[in-house]
Parts: C-alpha cells; sequence; structure tokens
C-alpha cells in the first residue's frame, strides 16, 4: 500500500475577504506514504527539518483525530516522507496543507470514501474558517462561510501572477488574530463589508483593478496588523506604480502583490533590489487541489 499525496499552498483574505477567501498556489506539499511497521515521519525539505517524526507529527495527529470522528481508535501504521516548498508560519497557508494531508491519510488508510465537500467541513471544523483549507482541498479561489456548516463558490481566475514576499521570520496566526478588535461599530461593519462584497464582485469580473483599489480600504485585519510587519509600508511603496494591488496574505507576514505577468518579468530585479532581506517569488493561482496518485 503506498500513495502519493500532493497539497497546494493558498493566500488567504484577499484583502477584505477576511477568514472567507482563499486561493490556491503553485507550490506545493507532497507527502510519499507506504506502509510500516510503526508510524514514522522523514523530511526531505529544509522548510520542514524540525517536524515530529512520530506520532507527536501534526499530520498523524490530524488523521488520528478523524479516525476518531469515524469510530476507530488506531490507524495502520505508515512511513511518510515529507517534501514542502511552503515555509511555515507565514500566511501561505502550511497548517492548512497538513489538515488536508491528515484527513486524506484518514480517508485512504481507512477507506471512508470522504467526498470533497465532507473533507472540506471536517478540515473547516479544525482550522476555524475555509479561507485556506477549502482551496487546498478543492483547488482556485474560493469563497466560503462557516457557521458550523461551509457553503461555498469557486471562481475561475485567469492571467494573474501572485508576486509573493516572504520575510525571513514567522507570526504566528493566532498571534496575528489577537491584535483585532473585539467588535466593529453598525457603522464600519456595514463599510467594511461594503468593501468585502466589492472584492467579491471585481473577483467575478477579474476587475483588477477595482480589486487592488479594495485591498487598500479593507478594514477586516491589515490596519492591526500593520504594525506587526515591519516591511509592510515599503513593499507597497515599492510596488505602488506597478502593480493591481498588495496584500497581506493570511495573517502575514508574507505579503502579495497582484500582477501582470510582463509586468513581473520587467520588474522582478529592480524590485528586489530594493527589498533584498525579503524571498521574492512569483506564484500563479492552480486549479487543481488536493491530489493522490496511488502506488508511486
Ligand atoms: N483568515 C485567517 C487570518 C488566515 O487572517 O487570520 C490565517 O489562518
Amino acid at each position: 500500500m503506498s500513495w502519493r499525496i500532493k497539497v497546494p499552498a493558498t493566500t488567504a483574505n484577499l484583502g477584505a475577504g477576511f477568514d472567507s477567501i482563499g486561493i490556491a498556489l503553485d507550490m506545493y506539499l507532497f507527502i510519499k506514504v507506504s506502509s510500516s511497521d510503526k508510524w514514522s515521519f522523514v523530511s526531505h525539505s529544509a522548510h520542514l527539518k524540525d517536524v515530529p517524526k512520530g506520532k507527536d507529527n501534526y499530520i498523524y495527529q490530524i488523521a488520528l483525530k478523524i479516525a476518531k470522528q469515524y469510530g476507530y481508535e488506531e490507524l495502520p501504521a505508515c512511513h511518510v516522507e515529507l517534501f514542502s516548498d511552503i515555509p511555515l508560519a507565514r500566511g501561505l497557508g502550511s497548517s492548512a496543507t497538513a489538515i488536508a494531508c491528515g484527513i486524506e491519510l484518514a480517508n485512504l488508510l481507512l477507506d471512508l470514501h470522504l467526498s470533497n465537500h465532507t473533507k472540506v467541513t471536517l478540515a473547516t471544523e479544525i482550522e476555524g474558517h475555509p479561507d485556506n483549507v477549502a482551496p487546498a482541498i478543492l483547488g482556485g479561489c474560493v469563497i466560503g462561510y462557516y457557521d458550523g456548516e461551509v457553503d461555498y463558490v469557486k471562481v475561475p481566475l485567469n492571467n494573474l501572477v501572485f508576486v509573493t514576499i516572504v520575510p525571513d521570520f514567522e507570526l504566528k496566526t493566532k498571534d496575528a488574530r489577537k491584535v483585532l478588535p473585539e467588535q466593529f461599530s453598525h457603522r464600519d461593519a456595514v463599510q467594511a463589508s461594503s468593501i468585502a462584497n466589492v472584492t467579491t464582485a471585481a473577483l467575478f469580473q477579474g476587475n483588477w483593478p477595482l480589486l487592488g483599489k479594495m485591498m487598500e480600504k479593507e478594514m477586516f485585519h491589515q490596519p492591526f496588523r500593520k504594525a506587526l510587519i515591519p516591511h509592510y509600508d515599503k513593499v507597497k511603496e515599492i510596488l505602488k506604480d506597478d502593480v493591481y494591488g498588495v496584500y497581506l496574505s493570511g495573517a502575514g507576514p508574507t505579503m502579495i502583490a497582484l500582477a501582470e505577468e510582463a509586468v513581473v518579468t520587467k520588474n522582478m530585479q529592480k524590485w528586489r533590489n530594493q527589498l533584498s532581506e525579503c524571498e521574492w517569488l512569483t506564484l500563479h493561482p492552480t486549479n487543481q487541489g488536493l491530489e493522490v496518485v496511488d502506488g508511486y
């Protein structure tokens, strides 16, 4: 028994789509799973060098949690090899990829025949919001809502480049959520959700200048989180004349700019030179979510 599971990175929020909108990107976590006499995890990537090697591994813990939800006490033991290009705790959905992998592992090992909708629901229950887990499982751009059950819509995307600026420090989501306000006045809630509504409409229309404008006006999280991101204003300054918009990817600290491919090709080196302490990546949306290859 052996499988290879591949899950894309994701970028959440897109400005005002806080906890709701996410996009799968062409950067991946792969795991190779084979039957064994005991559970073991081996990392082949620098990003995962410190991950636990036994049953304290997060992927195993998710798989066991799902097993228990379906009435099993244990899972058949496996040897798991991990390969990842996704930096941890940077706002690129690394924990969503681990959750999706854990759910798929339980699904395969216990023959649960989970539908994609069930996988998204289970993953959202664990993460608390669907914005990273839904596109990690389904691919594409997914707009979702969760209140104990999950509803979502997939939006087609084309011809966009995600210029991804990754700093060399981590920011845990739980810390980046602590700086958010507990409450909004009715007036501010109406204003903030109007910006989110136009964000969604602009995504559907492929109206990137309007989407970028809404990213600037966003009220739910970036105004509060920017104090945690030392490079925030500099990134905006560097990119302001060249791209459609810049936003904090998920809870940060990675920032992402939406741009045309030709603009990126022309300007990438110039941008990099102005902020060389960050890694500058060119990522694209992918319509393919979690994939399983049987036998490898
Ligand atoms: N929507 C989440 C946040 C993404 O911004 O906190 C990170 O889990």
